[in-house]
C-alpha cells in the first residue's frame, strides 16, 4: 500500500467520430478546469454502427496513438455514444422517489424502448426537481400551496443504449490501455461545453462528418435530440461529383472557399459555394422542420417555454467552413453563432489563436472532460 496517494485530478475526454478522434486532457480542480494537452487524428474512417472485431482493434490503436502523441498522463477516459446509438425519451411521472421511482421508470421504459430491457443500459435524470426548500413549505391557516393542491408531475429524461454497444466501447478502451471511467451521450457533452448553464431556449446544430445532431436546450437542459445522416463528408462528395476532382482536392476547396458570399473561387472550376449550399439543404431543411415542430409543441421540461428558439449555435468540424454561419442566418432568418467550447476551460493565452481554429471540432471531447 502506498504511504500516501495523490488523488489524480486529470481526466481524458475522448470523442470517437466517423472521420476523426479527438482527445483532450484537463486538470479538474476546485478553481476550474485547466487544459493539460489535446490532440486529434483526421485520417480515420470508421462506420461506428458496424464496428467489427478488426475495426475495434484499429480504433483502439488510433486512440492509443493520439493519446501517446499528445503525451496524455491520465489513463482514465470519458467517452460519448453517438446520439443515434442512444434512445432518449421525455416522460412525466407522479412525485415518487427511491425504489418506487426506479421501478416506475423501468415500467415506462419498457413501453417505449424497442429492445428488451435486459439488453439495455438504462439511465434517467429528473429535469424539474423542486428547488431546495420548496417542498414541505407549510402555509399558515391550513391553506394549501399550489403544489399540494395539484402535485406537479416529474419530468424525466430516459436514456438507454444497447448493452452490446456499451460493451464494445469498454472493449475498445481496454485495448487502448485506458480505463473507460464514464460513457454518456454526445448530446449531454455538447450541452455542457456549448451552452453550460446559459438560460433560455437554444438550439445546437452539430455538423460532423457523417452525422448532424440537432439538440434543443431549455434553461441548460438538453431535452430533445435528433440525428440525420448528412454532414461534412456529403458536402465533399457533392464537390467531387460536381467538379470531377479527387476527394483530397475537394476537401481542400471546401475548407478554403466554403460558402462565403462573394468569396474568391480561385479553383478555376467555379461554383463551389453553390454546390455546398445545395449539399447543405437537407440539414437546413431539418433545422427548419425542428424549429416549426418546437413552436407547435409545449412538451418542454418546464412547460413554460415560449416555443421560440432565441439562437442557434453551430458546432462540429463542419462549423469551421467559411461563411456557414452567415448562410444559416440568411436561410433561416435566425440568430446564428459558432460555438466556443473553450470558454469553460483555462488555457495559456498564447494558445488562444490556435485553439480557436479547432474549437468546434473539440466540442464533444471538451464536454466529456469537464463532466462533474
Ligand atoms: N476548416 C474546415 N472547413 C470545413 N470543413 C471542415 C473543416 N475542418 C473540418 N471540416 C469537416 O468537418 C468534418 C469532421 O468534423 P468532426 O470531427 O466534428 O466529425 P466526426 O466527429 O469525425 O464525425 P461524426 O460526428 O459525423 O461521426 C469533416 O467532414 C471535415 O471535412
Ligand atoms: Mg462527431
Amino acid at each position: 500500500m502506498p504511504l500516501f496517494e495523490k488523488k489524480e485530478t486529470s481526466i481524458l475526454g475522448i470523442d470517437i467520430g466517423t472521420s476523426s478522434i479527438k482527445v483532450i486532457e484537463v486538470d479538474r480542480k476546485k478553481e476550474g478546469h485547466a487544459l493539460l494537452t489535446y490532440g486529434f487524428v483526421e485520417d480515420f474512417h470508421r462506420d461506428l454502427r458496424n464496428l467489427g472485431r478488426e475495426d475495434a482493434k484499429l480504433t483502439s490503436q488510433a486512440i492509443r496513438s493520439v493519446v501517446e502523441r499528445s503525451r496524455c498522463r491520465s489513463k482514465r477516459a470519458i467517452a460519448a455514444l453517438p446520439t443515434y446509438a442512444v434512445f432518449t425519451s421525455l416522460i412525466s411521472l407522479p412525485q415518487l422517489s427511491g425504489e418506487e421511482l426506479d421501478s416506475a421508470v423501468h415500467w415506462e421504459a419498457k413501453k417505449i424502448i424497442p429492445l428488451p430491457l435486459d439488453e439495455i443500459v438504462l439511465d434517467y435524470r429528473i429535469l424539474n426537481a423542486p428547488a431546495k426548500g420548496e417542498k414541505g413549505l407549510k402555509l399558515p391557516f391550513g391553506k394549501k400551496s399550489a403544489s399540494e393542491e395539484e402535485e406537479p408531475q416529474l419530468k424525466i429524461l430516459i436514456t438507454g443504449a444497447a448493452k452490446e454497444t456499451v460493451e464494445k466501447y469498454t472493449e475498445i478502451f481496454g485495448l487502448s490501455g485506458l480505463e473507460l471511467a464514464g460513457l454518456e451521450t454526445e448530446m449531454f457533452a455538447l450541452s455542457r461545453s456549448i451552452i453550460g448553464s446559459q438560460p433560455g431556449e437554444i438550439m445546437i446544430v452539430e455538423i460532423g462528418s457523417a452525422v448532424t445532431d440537432i439538440i434543443i436546450m431549455e434553461n441548460g437542459i438538453p431535452f430533445f435530440g435528433r440525428s440525420l445522416e448528412q454532414g461534412g463528408s456529403s458536402i465533399t462528395r457533392a464537390i467531387v461529383n460536381s467538379l470531377h476532382i479527387n476527394e483530397k482536392r475537394a476537401e481542400q476547396l471546401k475548407r478554403d472557399i466554403g460558402i462565403r458570399t462573394g468569396s474568391q473561387d480561385t479553383s478555376g472550376t467555379g461554383g463551389i459555394p453553390d454546390v455546398i449550399r445545395s449539399a447543405l439543404e437537407p440539414i437546413v431543411h431539418e433545422v427548419r422542420y425542428t424549429l416549426d415542430l418546437y413552436k407547435s409543441h409545449s412538451l418542454t421540461p418546464s412547460g413554460k417555454a415560449s416555443g421560440t428558439i432565441e439562437k442557434i449555435i453551430l458546432t462540429g468540424g463542419s462549423a469551421l467552413m467559411p461563411g456557414i454561419a452567415e448562410y444559416f442566418v440568411s436561410a433561416l432568418d435566425a440568430r446564428v453563432f459558432i460555438g466556443d467550447p473553450w470558454s469553460y476551460i483555462q488555457y495559456p493565452a498564447d494558445l488562444k489563436a490556435v485553439l480557436e481554429t479547432i474549437g468546434p471540432k473539440f466540442s464533444v471531447a471538451i464536454g466529456l472532460a469537464i463532466r462533474e
